[in-house]
């Protein structure tokens, strides 16, 4: 069986991962959350990156909580969200007291349509907040100048984009603030959960700093300077990923090599029902490699008899769902997310995949796309 994502993810860090739980766990100080393993990661980070701060916390959803929070996003503020992606980009607005408005997508790249987000402005808006999903970043640029012309903070939810670059500039940079998540799936997993903050804003990194810890400031415990939340980063994580850093760009890599060769073998599907996303490397991050056709669960049944695991992401467009419901106008469609939730299919392009196995991903879609029943 190929598994969607690899069982063995840190089987060469296993090791390594016991020594740093003995040496915390053993360690005088008893420092098990925000100590220097995290303040040390939060550097190394930013140094790598090339921004002012990174701000260590929870999870991917809790950093965008917490960036939301300190922009102030509550009752009577409007969010501009892709219609079509995770629960928590309208969940975290929704728990602030704020409203989420679902814009449609590109039917192709399956990010948030620029020209449809800016429809979806009103004097209520406060945030635009684009996800970089299926592999593809969202037009920044674009997104941007429409940010710009409207005086609309700009947020980028870059939680499974850590490491794409688009016109040299990395996803999580060209908002006022951006994102990243550790959950062990994700371009840089960690063996449980975590997420940080990335912003060159340095007022905005020290609200998120304090909201992430019952808004201390770091300096005295228990003087609380406003209300905030428990999303303290944990030592053996921050670690952890210290020891994975240098590994990032090299697994990041093999994700793109395996993305190269899927778009060389899929690149004449399409006239046989099978779309590829557009190839390339400029503001990709291979963390999911998403086809598109409408006999998708043909394909992902095609694909697990012959011992394939496939992944549906999303079966539904977020208005569609009933947590949803009530922030879905009467009448409004979205009908490249309703298209999309039904043809997407994720294969297998984790980096412990071998070229043999990514060989034997391609043959079967290859097969299916020109076998009986092609359109
Ligand atoms: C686009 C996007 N944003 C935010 C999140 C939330 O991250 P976490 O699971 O770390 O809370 C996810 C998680 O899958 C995601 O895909």
């Amino acid at each position: 069986m190929i598994e969607f994502f690899p069982p063995d993810i840190f089987e060469g860090d296993h090791e390594t991962l016991f020594e740093i739980i003995r040496e915390i766990g053993l360690a005088p100080e008893q420092r098990f959350i925000l100590g220097d393993h995290t303040a040390r990661f939060e550097r190394e980070l930013a140094l790598n990156l090339g921004v002012a701060d990174v701000v260590a916390c929870s999870s991917g959803t809790s950093a965008l909580t917490l960036i939301l929070h300190a922009m102030g996003v509550g009752p009577g503020d409007e969010v501009i969200v892709a219609a079509f992606g995770c629960a928590p980009l309208a969940a975290t607005v929704v728990n602030l007291g704020a409203t989420p408005v679902f814009a449609d997508i590109d039917p192709w790249t399956m990010v948030i349509d620029p020209s449809d987000a800016e429809a979806c402005v009103t004097e209520r808006t406060k945030v635009l907040l684009p996800a970089h999903v299926f592999s593809v970043m969202a037009d920044m640029p674009r997104l941007r100048e429409i940010a710009e012309r409207h005086g609309l903070r700009l947020v980028e939810d870059s939680a499974v984009a850590q490491g794409a670059v688009l016109d040299g500039r990395p996803a999580g940079l060209w908002g006022e603030a951006g994102l990243y998540s550790f959950v062990q799936v994700k371009s840089f997993g960690t063996a449980g959960e975590g997420g940080v903050v990335v912003t060159d804003d340095p007022e905005l990194a020290r609200a998120v700093r304090m909201l992430r810890n019952h808004g201390q400031d770091g300096r005295r415990r228990f003087l609380h300077h406003v209300i905030g939340y428990n999303s303290r980063f944990d030592e053996i994580q921050a670690a952890f990923q210290l020891h994975r850093l240098p590994g990032l760009p090299q697994r990041l890599e093999r994700r793109a090599r395996i993305a190269d060769y899927y778009a060389e073998r899929f690149a004449g599907l399409a006239e046989h029902g099978v779309l590829a996303p557009p190839p390339g490397r400029n503001g990709r991050c291979y963390y999911v490699y998403t086809l598109l056709t409408e006999r998708r669960d043909a394909l992902r049944d095609h694909l697990a008899r012959q011992g394939i695991a496939g992944h549906v992401y999303y079966p539904r467009p977020l208005p569609a769902q009933a947590a949803f419901a009530g922030y879905a106008p009467a009448g409004r469609r979205w009908p490249a997310a309703e298209q999309a939730s039904r043809r997407a299919l994720s294969i297998p392009v984790h980096p412990l995949l071998t070229d043999a196995q990514a060989e034997r991903i391609a043959d079967a879609v290859c097969t299916f796309a020109s076998g009986p029943g092609r359109p």
